[in-house]
């Protein structure tokens, strides 16, 4: 993966001046998953999201140049506005991965403030909107630092690969309301390495679709998503998974240009049960939802089939429900989920999302 290398990308460190970037990216809903990887984060399937607005990470980078001559990244990272060596590792490690792509990384003294719009133990993903946020303000700084990148495109384009290489989906979040990661044979700009933006040909009524989340435990997930991808591997239905992906990859995006809200939900429903299959199929097995994710997809399918709306769920690695309807069902919808759900999620915790505007530049 060597197109993003640019040894040019060094700056003047006596005429560096201190300077920062800031950029608010979202969380993403996958409809058709990405689960099974190779090489570094390239998917085995084509997979499509909801960009969400609500759940979001706002994160600013102060730089300056670096006093002593030494190779490494020099970085402080603040998580919620706490020093957090956990995640300043992971990140260090992500940055120092880097530096073919942003020579300048080994130059600079970073300060990383990240923060993010939900509680962090809610149990929601937060590699996407976390990795996107932080691809999106390298970008930015390369923007600054040397005036390229300037076209939006080739900017998110950019942001999107980087994205990638930190956490596979993260490269979905930085496009308006849908986004489209690998190669298919229904679009012809599709990449394995970047995501693309699927927002012209979407119909009307998924432009301002609903997503409310069930938060049904917070507890730590007991199996990775990186541990998850790589028992892909040895799982026997993998490849009639990826088969079955790429058919309904063909299909959901037919339903997202004609409207077809009902097909789109069975497949939606299909994806979420189908990669909790292969987590029950993998060597070990294991099981990441509980008892009340159950009772919930149970009571969704219930309420459709008596009201006829087009409630349907879907689920990320982990045991929350996110519920996907039309905003003109919003009202009964809410209606149902205050009188019939919120009791069964922890703490009655739900986040009210929808289908979201992308990745905004703060600073
Ligand atoms: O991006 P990762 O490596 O955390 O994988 C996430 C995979 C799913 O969220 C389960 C599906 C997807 O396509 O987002």
């Amino acid at each position: 993966m060597s197109e993003y290398k640019n040894p040019n990308l060094i700056v003047q460190s006596n005429q560096t001046k201190s300077d920062s970037v800031s950029w608010r990216s979202p969380s993403n809903i996958a409809i058709v998953k990405y689960w099974g990887k190779h090489g570094v984060q390239l998917p085995l399937n084509p997979s499509i999201s909801f960009t969400l607005q609500a759940a979001h990470t706002n994160m600013v980078i102060d730089y300056s140049a670096k006093k002593e001559t030494n190779h490494n990244v020099s970085l402080d990272f603040f998580f919620e506005k706490q020093q957090n060596e956990a995640f300043k590792t992971k990140i260090q490690q992500f940055l120092e991965s880097l530096v073919d792509i942003f020579p300048f990384l080994r130059q600079l003294q970073l300060t990383i403030h990240s923060n993010n719009s939900f509680p962090h133990s809610a149990g929601i993903a937060s590699s996407a909107s976390a990795m996107s946020a932080l691809a999106l303000c390298l970008c930015e700084m390369e923007r600054q630092l040397f005036s390229n990148l300037k076209e939006e495109t080739i900017f998110l384009q950019k942001a999107s690969y980087i994205s990638r290489l930190g956490s596979g989906s993260a490269c979905r979040s930085v496009y308006p309301k849908m986004a489209v990661w690998g190669k298919n044979t229904s679009m012809e700009n599709a990449s394995d390495l970047y995501a693309v933006p699927f927002n012209t040909e979407l119909h009307d009524v998924f432009k301002n679709y609903q997503d409310t989340i069930l938060l049904v435990s917070r507890d730590e997930k007991e199996v990775s998503s990186r541990a998850g991808h790589g028992l892909m591997e040895g799982n026997i239905f993998a490849n009639s998974r990826y088969g079955q992906a790429r058919q309904n990859f063909r299909m959901v995006i037919e339903a997202l240009k004609t409207g077809d809200v009902a097909l789109f939900g069975q497949i939606a429903e299909q994806e979420a049960l189908t990669l909790h299959a292969l987590m029950m199929t993998s060597n070990p097995p294991y099981i990441l939802m509980k008892p009340n994710s159950l009772l919930l997809i149970e009571k969704v399918r219930a309420y459709r089939q008596e009201t006829k709306i087009p409630l349907y769920f879907t689920l990320d690695a982990g045991p929350n429900l996110h519920l996907l309807y039309p905003e003109s069902n919003k009202v009964a919808v809410m209606r149902f989920i205050q009188s019939e759900l919120v009791a069964h999620c922890e703490d009655g915790q739900i986040i009210e999302d929808r289908v979201g505007e992308g990745a905004v530049k703060m600073g």
